[in-house]
């Protein structure tokens, strides 16, 4: 049978995904993003290139690869031609022929983004901290059947009518918190000038796909933002508005389920989380300098945004919750170099709340902000670990972090990630993701 892999972040995001999907795209046919839209931003190192895709699949920095964007993202345009633009200056091809955008998947319009602005001003101090860039919206008028797919703005007495009869309401809204009108002809003669390029490179992917995994092509699944950003599984509302987990791989694809052959979990060393939200491990108070020195070491800023990613100890607990809905089958641990100076690393193996100990990861976020972690304490190795590429040359310490980290998210460690470089990789033979590299 072919292979069709889905990746996963397993936290709140910026996990390391680009790089890993990278170093497996040259083993796949075809790589596909399925849900979220540009608020991702996915890093990939190759020698002294570096790349950050936002819309387009990691798969676009192999030469050949057939990128997708599945039917559940939300694109936008403009967002798309720059990414693009910014590639093929980067000597990166990025033609019709190697990049298929589903006539299923949603736009995000101008006023989208003021939308998103809107409610996160009205929100105040409960805001989201969103990526501002209109995802929420654009999700909202497609669960309220308002939305604007790729193939209808390809006819443009559609598109206009849509965006007139969207904009009313939009207007209304944005004028109410103080913003200024948007105008319809505008919107509508960008679009109709975007839409227009974008045309030769939307197709019915849903089909695509599922041609190719019965001709026994490859695919390689690449999810975007994490599970505990998952609008039904996350932390909500603190979370972004798609289906982050495997079942979003399914619905973003209209592949059949039984074609996923594995899937791969993204785990980082430790926790960060960009905007606001509980974050039970998060370094604090006491351990602020230390938080400081893990952002510094592990360049802990957004891709997409540039803000400082709040960072906080390896959760267990949470991490265990994303191998129990994705369903784990071998997990990539990103960032052992970035700890390689701590005398210790503490990890969290449980949650109490009001001295009772969890037993599954409370659902409402008021709770989650109260969290008492039960912490573990490992001795830290104080060795340089960056660029290692075999497991037997970590130093002891830092083996028997990976081995305990293991044991707690109950999944095998299939990949250690020494570095953000494409080689500065330790793959283990004998595992699923060994498998996946190597048949
Ligand atoms: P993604 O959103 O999950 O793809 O992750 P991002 O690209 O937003 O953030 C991960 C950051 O860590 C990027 O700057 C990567 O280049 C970098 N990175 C990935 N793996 C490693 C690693 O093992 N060590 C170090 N030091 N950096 C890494
Ligand atoms: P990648 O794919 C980290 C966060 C935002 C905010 C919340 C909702 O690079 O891991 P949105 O704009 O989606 O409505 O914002 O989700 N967020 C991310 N955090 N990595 C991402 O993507 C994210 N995409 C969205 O910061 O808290
Ligand atoms: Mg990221």
């Amino acid at each position: 049978m072919s292979k069709t892999i889905v990746v996963i972040g397993a936290q709140w995001g910026d996990e390391g995904k680009g790089k890993i999907v990278d170093l497996l795209a040259a083993r796949f046919d075809i790589v596909v993003r399925y849900q979220g839209g540009h608020n991702a931003g996915h890093s990939v190192q190759v020698g002294d290139r570096s790349f950050v895709l936002h819309l387009l699949p990691s798969g676009i920095v192999h030469p050949g690869k057939i990128c997708v964007l599945g039917n559940g993202m939300v694109i936008d345009p403009k967002a798309f031609f720059e990414e693009a633009d910014r590639l093929t200056a980067q000597g990166i091809e990025v033609s019709p022929d190697r990049v298929k955008i589903s006539s299923r998947a949603h736009l995000i319009l101008p006023y989208h983004r003021a939308l998103d602005h809107t409610s996160e001003e009205r929100l105040g101090n409960e805001k989201v901290g969103t990526t501002l860039r209109g995802i929420g919206p654009a999700y909202e008028d497609k669960a309220g059947r308002r939305g604007i797919r790729t193939a209808d703005a390809l006819v443009p007495d559609v598109l206009r009518s849509r965006i007139e009869r969207n904009l009313e309401d939009a207007n209304r809204i944005i004028q109410a918190y103080g913003g200024e009108k948007l105008d319809a002809d505008e919107i509508f003669n960008e679009m109709l000038r975007l839409t227009e390029r974008l045309g030769n490179f939307i197709s019915d992917t849903t089909h695509y796909l599922n041609v190719a995994a019965s001709e026994g092509r490859s695919i390689l699944l690449e999810g975007a933002q994490a599970t505990l950003l998952d609008v039904d599984h996350g932390t909500y509302p603190f979370v972004t508005s798609s289906s982050t987990t495997v079942g979003g791989a399914i619905c973003g694809t209209g592949l059949a389920p039984h074609r996923l052959t594995g899937v791969l979990g993204i785990v980082r060393t430790y926790t960060t989380r960009v905007g606001e939200g509980p974050f039970p491990t998060e370094m604090l108070e006491g351990e602020a300098e230390l938080g400081q020195l893990i952002r510094e070491r592990g360049r802990e800023y957004g891709a997409s945004t540039g803000r400082p990613r709040r960072c906080g100890w390896f959760d267990a607990f949470a991490t265990r919750y994303a191998a129990e809905i994705n369903g784990f089958t071998s997990v990539a641990l990103t960032k052992l170099d970035v700890l390689d100076s701590l005398d210790e690393i503490k990890v969290c193996t449980g949650y109490k709340l009001d001295g009772r100990v969890c037993d599954s990861l409370p659902a409402v976020s008021q709770d989650l902000s109260r969290i008492e972690p039960i912490y573990a304490t490992q001795p830290g190795w104080k060795t340089s670990t960056v660029g290692t590429t075999e497991m037997s040359s970590l130093p002891a310490n830092a083996r028997r972090y990976v081995e305990f980290l293991s044991a707690q998210i109950g999944v095998e460690i299939g990949l250690v990630s020494t570095g953000p470089e494409r080689s500065q990789t330790i793959v283990v033979h004998h595992s699923a993701l060994g498998s996946w590299l190597n048949d």
